[in-house]
């Protein structure tokens, strides 16, 4: 949504609340009935074919949609879709969130018996967990709880979560809500959480390409924002007028590899187009993408929604339709089915009149609405008879899913700095500790954005004293700053005495909404406002005691300041951690969790800021100084890089086996029978795309082992290095895989990775094609190092 359009709907609501709690003596509760059509006890007459389970899918929306006049299927083309009540369909809004719990927005209406939904940390937090499971675990939590919901008639059953777009740089508002930089991490994040929410019947023997996915969808999940989108508003540059300039090998190996993911393996329902232009074409109007490369080449079989108004502004703000009716005929052309805005409703008869469009066209989107309706039963009758009918209001905020929001936090929180193993503090009895800072009681700052009404809260405060409670500790509490902002230096010196009487102190600072969201980019990555300060004046005070910084922020911040000064022996990256973050950040500090968690995206220093943000570029460029994005690319010095993560334990690995070479005998055949034929030369490079390629997967066994004196949980990530020789733009190193254990002190594991030469140890070009270099590929985890060469048949391996 436009941030002046919240601002002004808003203040109107505002007005409308005011107005009403004014002039009735109690505000009005509304009374939510679940609306569905096809209902086996309502009039006869209203029960169409297209309401006849035994019928195929494809046959029953063909029979709904050939009963629609032209008006009533323009009216389904928008997210606020109309009531045809001569059929006995209701009204339907499609725009619901679900990024980290079931969200405030259109759809959604908590109150009633759902009150309040569980509260998940943001993904950039949860995916420092690395953990597959916990990401599935969260989406069905959400799609339970969107379910209760949907059955109570106070939500929709179609989300618009996760958001999907690689976090290139850290200063994008919007960096919360993804999960990172790394194209392979977001693709597992991706599909498993979109797993989590869609559930349903997956068909595991039909191959992925031709899969339509499963038939019955617990809740419809939607990739976001496709493609090249992560810039809202910075220096003169907005979302809406950005042309994001994009190589083929940027687009290929960096900005789509989570979507396409997010759509042929985790089977996505939905897709959102974003607002941007993606060189020079608005992504809503862009038929290669949407038409020849997602839905044909990806076998997407779901709905392409806009990006809230970005239909209409392919006219009305960058006038790249002469008039809106073109910019109707433009989306629908390009493949989009579905505006959320108004401009089809308002301008699509009009484009039909002047034949820009076409009925069989508008037929065509409204299939693949439907079909994805169908497939959420919304046209099989009575919800309470059908799959997911019984959840209810009991199956919301329960013990085990809010002890899973709790539990994502603490496998995610990141341990940055630990000199001289200072953490984890022991409980000590009367402990004095001071607890500073703006955070230090944050409720609403640890959800982030998209966030919902959440069960309860227990800010870090509540956390230290819940911890504590055994041991008579005495807590204060100063708040250092007024807020993030910490324009003021009024509440420093309360600060100062707190930390000068306390046996330790935590500072409990970091950034919020006011920084960073959706709409506002930063301009800084430091601290704002006094916070240096603060830090420094209460270190001070605090005179060689224990100190721990605990950051909560949606993206990195230059804390090279603290990394640096002896005096702050710990600092941990809390993220917005959700409903119970403060309860995991407290049991981390007195080792009740060892904290395992691992960045998903580098962190800078603060003259990272010197870089143009609007350049896209993945890759460096040395003619310009141009240093590159992600540890995939950046030639400078990061302050920590992709995967720093430190822990209570020390692990260490071994190789214990991979193969010094392969020769894969089917490569060599796609080197003659590749159909995109674009072949070097010297055949120094193998085609990639073939199925082939899976017969040639390989093992690598790591043995890991807890060396230190606590039991904890690590991830182990497997990087690769190709070959230096070869095309422009080879990454410096590129994630392989990564598998989380839990191991307990001095124990060890064997993990096995097994990697896809094609997927894995691929590049692309700067054609755009994935190929797998020949030669020396280096093999990393850790310090440990394994070269593996990829040979050809030319090599010493007989006839071809
Ligand atoms: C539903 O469709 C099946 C298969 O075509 C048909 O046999 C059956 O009579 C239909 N049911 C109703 C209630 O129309
Ligand atoms: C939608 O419902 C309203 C109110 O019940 C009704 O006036 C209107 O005709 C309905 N629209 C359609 C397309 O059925
Ligand atoms: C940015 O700052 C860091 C830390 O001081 C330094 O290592 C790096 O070289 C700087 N980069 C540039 C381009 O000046
Ligand atoms: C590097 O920047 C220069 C100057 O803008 C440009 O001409 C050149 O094409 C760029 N090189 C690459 C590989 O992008
Ligand atoms: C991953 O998450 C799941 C769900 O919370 C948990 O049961 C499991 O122990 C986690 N795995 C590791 C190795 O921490």
């Amino acid at each position: 949504m436009k941030s002046t359009e919240t601002v002004i709907l808003a203040c109107i609501l505002l007005g409308v609340m005011l107005l009403t709690t004014q002039l009735f003596e109690k505000p009005r509760i509304k009374v939510y009935k679940l609306q569905y059509a096809c209902d086996p006890d309502g009039p006869a007459d209203l029960l169409f074919p297209f309401c006849n389970t035994s019928i195929s899918d494809d046959d029953r929306v063909e029979d709904l949609i050939s009963r629609l006049t032209i008006q009533e299927k323009i009216e389904q083309l928008v997210n606020t879709a109309a009531n045809v009540s001569r059929l006995g369909i209701p009204p339907y809004q499609w725009w619901g969130e679900g990024l980290h719990g079931v969200a405030i927005s259109p759809s959604v209406y908590f109150g009633g018996a759902t009150p309040a939904a569980t509260s998940f940390p943001l993904p950039c937090l949860s995916v420092c967990s690395y953990n597959r499971t916990l990401w599935n675990k969260i989406g069905q939590v959400v799609s339970t709880e969107g379910r209760a919901m949907y059955n109570q008639g106070r939500s929709g059953l179609t989300y618009w979560s996760p958001n999907i777009n690689i976090a290139r740089d850290p200063r994008w508002g919007r960096t919360q809500e993804t999960p990172g930089e790394d194209p392979k991490l977001s693709s597992g994040y991706a599909v498993h959480f979109v797993k989590g929410l869609q559930e349903g019947d997956y068909d595991q023997n039909q191959p992925q390409a031709v899969s339509r996915g499963p038939r019955r969808l617990k809740i419809s999940a939607c990739c976001k924002h496709f493609t090249a989108h992560d810039l809202d508003r910075w220096k003169d540059y907005d979302r809406d007028h950005f042309d994001s300039k994009v190589t083929q090998q940027d687009l290929e190996d960096t900005y789509n590899p989570s979507f396409k993911s997010c759509v042929k393996e985790g089977q996505s329902s939905s897709v959102m187009c974003s607002y941007n232009r993606l060189n020079g074409i608005p992504m809503c109007t862009h038929y290669e993408l949407l038409t020849l490369t997602v839905r044909n080449q990806w076998g997407f079989d779901g709905y392409i929604v806009s990006d809230c108004d970005a239909v209409a502004l392919i006219h009305d703000y960058i006038n790249y339709a002469p008039t809106s009716e073109d910019a109707v005929s433009y989306v629908m052309l390009a493949g989009m089915d579905l505006n959320c805005g108004s401009t089809t409703l308002v301008h699509g008869l009009a484009a039909l009149d002047k034949k820009l469009i076409w009925e069989g066209l508008i037929d065509m989107h409204l299939r693949n609405l439907f079909r994805v309706r169908m497939r959420l039963g919304m046209f099989d009758g009575n919800p309470s008879t059908l799959p997911y009918g019984s959840l209810g209001p009991e199956d919301m905020c329960t013990e085990d899913n809010q002890h899973l929001a709790l539990e994502a936090a603490r496998q995610s929180l990141v341990l940055l700095k630990n000199e001289k193993n200072a953490l984890p503090w022991k409980k000590t009895h009367g402990l004095k500790l001071a607890v500073i800072g703006h955070h230090a009681d944050a409720t609403r700052e640890m959800l982030g954005n998209y966030e919902g009404y959440p069960c309860k809260f227990v800010s870090p405060l509540q956390g230290f004293a819940k911890v504590l409670s055994d041991h008579s500790p005495r807590i204060s509490h100063e708040r250092g700053c007024s807020d993030a902002a910490c324009e003021d230096q009024f509440y420093i010196y309360a600060a100062k005495e707190a930390a000068a009487q306390a046996d330790a102190v935590v500072l409990v600072l970091g950034i919020s909404q006011a920084q960073e969201k959706e709409g506002r980019d930063r301009d800084s990555l430091l601290l704002p406002g006094r916070q240096m300060e603060l830090v420094s004046s209460v270190v001070e005070a605090s005179a060689g005691r224990p100190v721990v910084l605990v950051l909560l922020s949606g993206s990195p911040l230059d804390v090279s300041f603290a990394n640096d000064d002896p005096r702050i022996q710990s600092i941990i990256w809390a993220g917005y951690p959700g409903q119970s973050g403060g309860e995991a950040i407290a049991e981390a500090i007195f080792g009740l969790v060892n904290p395992g968690g691992r960045l998903a995206q580098s962190w800078y220093y603060e003259n990272y800021t010197n870089i143009d943000m609007s350049n896209m570029n993945m890759r460096p460029n040395a003619s310009t100084g141009y240093p590159g994005r992600t540890y995939r690319f950046f030639t400078d010095t990061p302050l920590w890089e992709f995967g720093h993560g430190l822990s209570y334990s020390d692990f260490k690995y071994t190789m214990v086996s991979a193969p010094q070479s392969i020769m894969a005998p089917h490569l060599r055949y796609q080197l003659c029978s590749s159909d995109r034929a674009v072949m070097t030369s010297d055949l120094n490079c193998l085609h990639y795309e073939k199925e082939a390629c899976k017969e040639s997967s390989f093992h690598v066994r790591v043995w890991v082992i807890n060396h230190g004196p606590l039991s904890g949980d690590h991830s182990v990530l497997l990087f690769s290095k190709p070959p230096s020789r070869g095309i422009d733009g080879i990454p410096l190193k590129q994630l392989v895989s990564f598998e989380r254990v839990h191991l307990e002190a001095g124990a060890g594991q064997e993990i096995l990775f097994k990697v896809n030469p094609c997927e894995d140890l691929g590049t692309v070009g700067d054609d755009g094609i994935r190929t797998v270099e020949l030669g020396e590929h280096t093999l990393m985890v850790g310090m440990v190092q394994h070269v593996l060469t990829v040979e050809n048949w030319r090599e010493g391996h007989g006839e071809l």
